[in-house]
């Protein structure tokens, strides 16, 4: 599966080294048995380091739409575009949620909670990996690799229950999705590195979870050659051992190792079934266009044909946006615009084109312009990028409104002119992370603190104190403090997130009311950065020692469960959005659904056998519907909208459990006045612990209390179970 050298007899594949492909990881075509290598591509939000591609709305946009049919639309037309330019695996989606909140990556993931994760990474990788139109996924990064500081020395200190119940649920949903592929992470995991942890890679992921397709080390996170072959690592990326060397772990080494027998050579033929079967899945080995692109060398004639593979996913990009926006305050019906409005100010570097282009910082990153994702290898290269101000120059001429601007936070003098006298002041304000390999500001991929940044708050306040209907603009990679939030002149507060390549235009959407907003939080919005239950990543600066600790002491608490087991009152809740209509629920009813024989005698064997059989916690009985939960929606508004209902599950006391945990949701547009029944499915696995001692899922004992809800602080309805 690797190495620099091609005498590797034993090996199916070899990684080429990073520099010597055209992708961001390559396997070398063996012509002598049919296989025509692959290519692999970053990344969550499109094809990276290429040309003439789109740029989607980061994922955890695409978690704050609660759509399932959008979440699946983004991928299948992301594995159009990574199709279209031969690349035959896309390196995402990335998973891992929203712990330590200053975490740089978080924004490529889905969020805070463990099941709005699952079910993304399920959609995006369904639609990824579409028969005939996608391309391979890849769940990333396997697992607890939550901060970058550090990221390749640290060690994640996770409990068995939390590790199943937070952190592995999105990666079971992604083997449920038939996922290509695993990328093991950088960091240890209770002290033995991701890509050489037996227990983890042979144990969960192979055994319990039944993976069947190949796991693949992040980039240099492979460390060692017998020790990474046993534990179940099957493919080394980028090839080399560092970055730039010709040795590897793998290839030549490989070979030595089956030959002295320190590796099995069924080990070695296991590693290249599992990378054939996933191109098979896929059907790769036919039809499936050459690579044309080199993401080293753009300009090249030779190797990059410059293949357009955007088609017309623009509006497709356009409603996620819409789609994925958070109205979190809106006094005096301030929002939708009027289109009667006779001048706006849009005030801020947020509502301008970025000065160094739309791909001035997507490696190094950093924010002089309208923010819509952060850096590193989770980015896009922009074909082009709608800022809010053209976007709302267009609507306002439609309007005859007057349009003024300032793009620089600093120019105090400016902001004030132009903040005095419009009849609505929007103020733009962003916070930027990214991954480690760039340092912006002195933040390693991690945010310092979680602020606006560039002046935002200063900013906020200043034209707050000029202006009674100043309307802020947050684009943000996670949650920030918003210290002026009751300030009587703030009418409203669009959450908007990183929107991808159209973000004016779908934010123009919203604010003038074409798009109702339906977004909701994907992670709670605290009063205070202490609130938070990890408010501060592993800052460790010294080389002592080597390995810093990280302990997940928060255990099953993370985002609102923390603080409602901590009763603290967060700003804003996870699963908060406002809409320009109102929705009521009613007529709760919890439903048996019909069981198979076939199931309940799998569950009575599952009860007694002692061994973790393959494949036993995807097992059909344990994820099968066994209660709908039904009620009705009804728009008592007066124009058409979106809701998105909630369910949460409270656990008998003696299991253990936070106060409540989300199980269940839907998206759903009615008319005014219109009532829809909706159901949500419960299987035996939403109702069960990971019981450390019988390492099984286990159902508790005793009452279970469903509660459907507008967001995690809410109550609408209740039922027992
Ligand atoms: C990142 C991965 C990425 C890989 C290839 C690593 O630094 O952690 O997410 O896919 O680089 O670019």
């Amino acid at each position: 599966m690797t190495g620099t050298s091609c005498d590797c007899k034993l090996d199916s594949g070899t990684e080429v080294g990073f520099f010597n492909g055209t992708c961001s990881g390559q396997i070398a075509a063996q012509p002598e048995v049919g296989f025509s290598g692959l290519c692999l591509q970053d990344g969550p939000v499109g094809v990276r380091a290429t040309d003439f591609a789109s740029v989607f709305p980061a994922g955890v946009n695409a978690a704050s739409t609660f759509d399932r049919d959008l979440i699946r639309a983004r991928g299948l037309a992301m594995g159009e575009e990574f199709r279209g330019k031969g690349a035959n695996i896309a390196l995402g989606p990335m998973m891992n949620p929203y712990r330590a909140i200053q975490g740089g990556r978080s924004w490529e993931g889905f969020g805070g909670d463990p099941y709005l994760a699952g079910e993304a990474a399920y959609e995006t990788i369904k639609g990824l990996q579409t028969p005939g139109k996608g391309v391979q996924a890849v769940a990333k990064h396997f697992i607890a690799n939550e901060q970058e500081r550090n990221r390749t020395t640290i060690s994640s200190n996770v409990n068995d229950r939390t590790l199943h119940e937070v952190y592995l649920a999105p990666f079971l949903r992604s083997i449920q999705a038939d996922v290509a592929s695993v990328m093991c992470s950088y960091n240890q995991i209770n002290g033995s590195w991701g890509c050489q942890n037996s227990a983890l890679l042979n144990g969960v992921l192979k055994t319990e979870l039944g993976f069947q397709g190949f796991v693949m080390s992040d980039w240099q996170a492979h460390m060692s050659g017998v020790g990474g072959a046993l534990a179940g690592l099957d493919m080394s990326m980028p090839g080399e051992i560092l970055i730039g060397m010709t040795t590897s772990y793998w290839g030549y080494n490989l070979t030595e190792s089956v030959r002295n027998g320190s590796v099995p050579e069924s080990r070695v033929d296991d590693m290249a079934t599992r990378i054939l079967g996933a191109h098979y899945l896929l059907e790769q080995e036919e039809g499936f266009p050459e690579t044309n692109y080199n993401t080293f060398d753009l300009l090249d004639p030779l190797t990059n044909s410059h293949v357009n593979v955007q088609a017309d996913h623009y509006k497709l990009i356009r409603k996620i946006g819409s789609a994925s926006i958070v109205l979190l305050k809106n006094d005096n019906e301030a929002l939708p615009l009027k289109s009667s409005l006779r001048d706006i100010a849009l005030i801020g570097n947020g509502a301008c084109p970025p000065q160094k282009g739309p791909n001035g910082f997507t490696y190094g990153g950093g924010v002089d312009g309208h923010l819509s994702m952060g850096w590193g290898s989770g980015t896009g290269a922009f074909p082009y990028l709608v800022s809010p101000l053209e976007a709302i120059q267009q609507r306002a001429r439609e309007n005859a409104t007057t349009v003024n601007w300032v793009c620089d936070n600093w120019d105090n003098d400016t902001i004030a002119t132009v903040a005095t006298g419009p009849q609505a002041a929007l103020v733009f304000i962003s916070s930027d992370s990214g991954e480690e390999i760039a340092v912006v500001d002195g933040n390693y991929g991690d945010r310092n603190n979680i602020s606006a940044w560039i002046n935002g708050d200063v900013m906020v306040e200043a034209v707050a104190s000029l202006n009674e209907n100043t309307i802020v603009i947050v684009n943000s990679v996670g949650p920030i403090l918003m210290p002026w939030i009751n300030h009587p002149n703030i009418t409203a507060v669009v959450w908007a997130g990183l929107l991808g390549q159209e973000a004016g235009n779908s934010l123009t959407d919203v604010l003038y009311g074409d798009y109702n907003p339906s977004g909701r939080l994907p992670y709670t919005i605290a009063k205070n950065w202490d609130d938070y239950a990890v408010p501060y990543i592993n800052f460790q600066t010294t080389l002592e020692p080597a390995h810093p600790q990280d302990d997940y002491t928060e255990e099953l608490l993370v985002d609102y469960r923390w603080f409602h087991a901590n009763n603290i009152t967060a700003l804003y809740p996870f699963g908060f959005g406002l809409s320009y209509t109102a929705f009521e629920y009613s007529d709760l009813e919890v439903v048996e659904a019909a069981v198979s024989k076939r199931h309940l005698v799998e569950e009575g064997l599952h009860k007694r056998a002692n061994t973790t059989e393959v494949g036993s916690s995807v097992a059909e009985w344990l994820h099968e519907t066994r209660w709908s939960v039904e009620f009705d929606v009804t728009n008592t508004g007066s124009v058409n909208g979106c809701d998105v209902p909630l369910m949460f599950v409270t656990f008998p006391e003696a299991a253990g459990e936070p106060p409540r945990v989300l199980r269940g949701f839907e998206r759903i547009n009615l008319d005014p006045g219109a009532t829809t029944r909706v159901s949500l499915p419960l299987s035996i696995y939403s109702l069960s612990i990971w019981d450390v001692v019988s390492q099984r899922w286990v159902k508790p004992e005793g009452e279970f209390e469903i509660i459907i809800a507008k967001h995690a602080d809410d109550t609408q309805l209740t039922a027992t179970l």
